[in-house]
């Protein structure tokens, strides 16, 4: 599925791509010739990543990042243009969903409602914003937000983080209006409930969950997100701008 050289000569950077979905669409672009950083709070599994891409003979580069503080963004973007002199294609997939207990609206604290904020919405923005200066100045990029579905759909007990999904959709457009003159292009992807580690710990028999309501009936893997990623970060792309791909088997339509 993955065409070998489609994004040869590219330089990505991956945020969130120590496991689950990040880890998925990191083996991806490098199997499609791409040079990948792997940027993670947990650096360690970042390195698992990179060690898997260099075993393919692949070319990756494992970085510590917190999404959500302006610097550390900042640094991340240095290092992987330090390391490859450009960059081509950014990935705002970190977030908080793994670990992330379900409660109703009215027991969520302030704290974490501004915790997820900070990640999910702040930290998508600090990264845009931290790469913008080299896609700018290559007058070409690609910038890829991850979304979700249950944005369309609403979820009970999930108030936090349906709401900064929405608001990654409202970056996702804003900043399509504002780079389009500069040649980079912003999208987002929506995926449905797909079998990472993080679904797994959040919900129980997660391979049975919501698939009656697909078009698909089977559970979605990350490997279904792929074909969204390669295509939103290859000049296949190159007239779309501002949009948000639903990739879910049919269970949610926009
Ligand atoms: N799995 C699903 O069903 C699903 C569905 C829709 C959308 N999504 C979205 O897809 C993305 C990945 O989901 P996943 O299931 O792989 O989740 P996950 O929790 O396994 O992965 C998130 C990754 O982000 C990293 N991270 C968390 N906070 C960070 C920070 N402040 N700075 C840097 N890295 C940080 C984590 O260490 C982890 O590696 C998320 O944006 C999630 O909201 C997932």
């Amino acid at each position: 599925m993955v065409e070998p050289g489609s994004l040869g000569g590219r330089v990505a950077i991956v945020t969130g791509g120590a496991r689950g979905l990040g880890r998925a669409f990191c083996l991806a672009f490098a199997q499609a010739g791409a040079a990948v950083a792997v940027a993670d709070l947990n650096f360690e599994q970042a390195q698992n990543t990179t060690a898997q891409i260099l075993a393919k003979g692949g070319d990756a580069l494992a970085l510590p990042v917190d999404v959500s503080d302006e610097t550390s963004a900042q640094r991340m973007a240095a290092q992987t243009a330090e390391r490859w002199g450009r960059i081509d294609i950014l990935v705002n997939n970190a977030a908080i969903y793994g670990g992330l207990a379900r409660k109703p609206f009215d027991a969520i604290t302030p704290e974490e409602w501004d915790r997820v904020m900070a990640v999910n919405v702040k930290g998508p923005w600090l990264c845009a914003k931290a790469v913008s200066p080299w896609m700018k100045a290559q007058k070409a990029g690609k910038i890829i937000n991850i979304s979700s579905a249950t944005f369309y759909s609403g979820s009970a007990n999930w108030a936090h983080y349906v709401t900064s999904k929405g608001g990654v959709i409202g970056l996702t457009r804003a900043l399509a209006k504002e780079l389009g003159d500069y040649g980079i292009h912003v999208n987002a992807i929506a995926p449905g409930f797909t079998l990472t580690e993080a679904s797994q710990q959040l919900i129980p028999n997660a391979e049975r969950y919501g698939v009656e309501r697909g078009a698909l009936k089977r559970a979605e893997q990350p490997e279904d997100l792929v074909g969204a990623a390669l295509f939103l970060a290859s000049s296949a792309s190159d007239f779309m701008t501002g949009q948000t791909m639903i990739v879910d088997g049919g269970r949610q339509f926009n």
